[in-house]
This record gives structure tokens, sequence and C-alpha cells, in this order.
């Protein structure tokens, strides 16, 4: 595909872990290394679309051209998605999202007891970031990941239709090497439906193998630019 099939989109795409702070030192997060997300927006950028990274905390640089915003928490996230999803065309939830924050967060430093071996934390759930965008109208073309350790498919197409999306990027995060903070991944990408030349529709599948991230995020993006042209032909 031309450099330029991107142009004059605006994507944006969610980053790495989020961190949900317990006190002012204190917090829960994930091994997300942000590295599939900031691939994802350096192959964007390269498409000629303009690029917006929501990122949580990494270690990473921000690609040439990608307008990056940086967020620490679920809800920081969560806000900083709700400004930029409607004037996006495609949305792209990359980020290991906790599930869960801390129902309070406390405001000093959580102080060791002498007289209790166990501490209680309790956690309230997170909001579900891109089922919240998807239930826009109108809203961007919606592209999830989904990491499974068993029955890949099943559960990817699941969430497909469960969390309305366009497309799902299935990673098998079973697989040694793959995947978390790797330099390498292998993916799945399913969307609900291809049109057949007789009219008739199947589920769209695209198996891609172990490969950089850098290639992988590549053919993403331009599967994406392709669902989003089938999907507003013009
Ligand atoms: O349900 P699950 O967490 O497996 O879904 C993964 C997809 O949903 C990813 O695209 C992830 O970025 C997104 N997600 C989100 N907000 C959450 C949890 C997951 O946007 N709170």
């Amino acid at each position: 595909s031309s450099n330029a099939a991107a142009s004059g989109l605006t994507i944006t795409i969610t980053a790495g872990p989020t961190r949900e702070p317990l006190d002012p030192v204190r917090y829960l997060s994930n091994h997300s290394s942000g590295k599939m997300g900031y691939a994802l927006a350096a192959a964007a950028a390269s498409r000629g679309a303009r690029v917006r990274l929501i990122s949580g905390p990494v270690a990473l640089d921000t690609p040439p051209g990608v307008e990056r915003i940086d967020v620490e928490s679920a809800i920081e996230m969560c806000e900083a998605v709700r400004r930029a999803a409607a004037d996006s065309d495609i949305f792209i939830g990359c980020a290991a999202v906790a599930d869960y924050r801390a129902e309070q967060i406390s405001e000093h430093k959580l102080k060791k007891t002498t007289d209790d071996d166990t501490l209680t934390l309790r956690l309230v759930k997170n909001p579900d970031i891109i089922a919240e965008i998807a239930a826009c109208e109108p809203r961007p073309l919606m592209i999830g990941f989904a990491a499974e350790t068993r029955d890949l498919e099943t559960y990817a197409r699941d969430k497909l239709i469960r969390k309305n999306l366009d497309m799902i990027v299935a990673n098998d995060v079973g697989q040694a090497g793959l995947g978390f903070g790797a330099e390498r991944n292998a993916a799945l990408l399913l969307w609900r439906e291809d049109q057949r030349r007789d009219g008739s529709s199947a589920p769209g599948r695209l198996e891609l193998p172990a490969q950089s991230k850098a290639t992988l995020a590549e053919t993403i993006i331009d599967t994406a630019l392709a669902r989003f042209a089938a999907r507003a032909p013009s």
C-alpha cells in the first residue's frame, strides 16, 4: 500500500500499562511494555495518518510525527480517550488497562502495622474504555486486542461481538518469546464479515505468524485501513 494510504485520517491509539495508585508512593500495574502500541503508532504515521498516542508509563521514545498524550491511571486514560474519540476515524485499544483500582487512595503512605500480618485492599472495577467508546454514535472504527492462553479464536471472536468492535487482534500469550515485553509477536486478526463476490459474507480472518512487532503493526494498520474503506465507501 502507498505511504499516503491513511492521509486525512486521524487514528487514536492507547498503549502501555496503567498505574493505579494506592498511596503517594505505591501503585498496582502490569508488565505491558507498550512496544506493540508504539509500533502501531509508528506504522500509522508512516501511512500518512494523523496519530494520537495515549500512553501509560513506558520507557519508549515517541515515534516521529506522533502526538503523544501521557496518562497514568485507567480513569485518566479514559478521559483522554473521550476527548480524542470524537474526531477519530479509527481507534485502536492496545493498552493493558488495569481491570481494578483501589477503592480509596490513601492520602498518606500506608503504614506497616505490628499487630497484623495481613493487609486487605478493596478494589473497584475500572471503566472498560474501549467498550465505552464503542457505544458512542457516531463512533470511530474500533479495534481491540485480546490476550488469551487457550481457545484463542473462540474467545477472541466472542470478545469482538460482545465489545461491539469492528476488528480484534488476538494474541496467544502462552507462547514463549512472544508478546509481553518481547520484540516479536504473532497474531490472529478477526473481523465480523467479508463480502464475497456472490453477495454472501463470511467471518473475516487473517493469521499472522511470529514476526517483528514493526512488521506486524504495518499489517494490522493496513488491514484496519481496508476495514475502514469497506465500512465507509467514498
Ligand atoms: O476484556 P479485555 O481486557 O481482554 O479486552 C481487551 C481489550 O479491551 C483491549 O483492546 C484493551 O485495550 C481494552 N480495554 C479497555 N479498557 C479496559 C480493559 C480493556 O479499553 N478497562
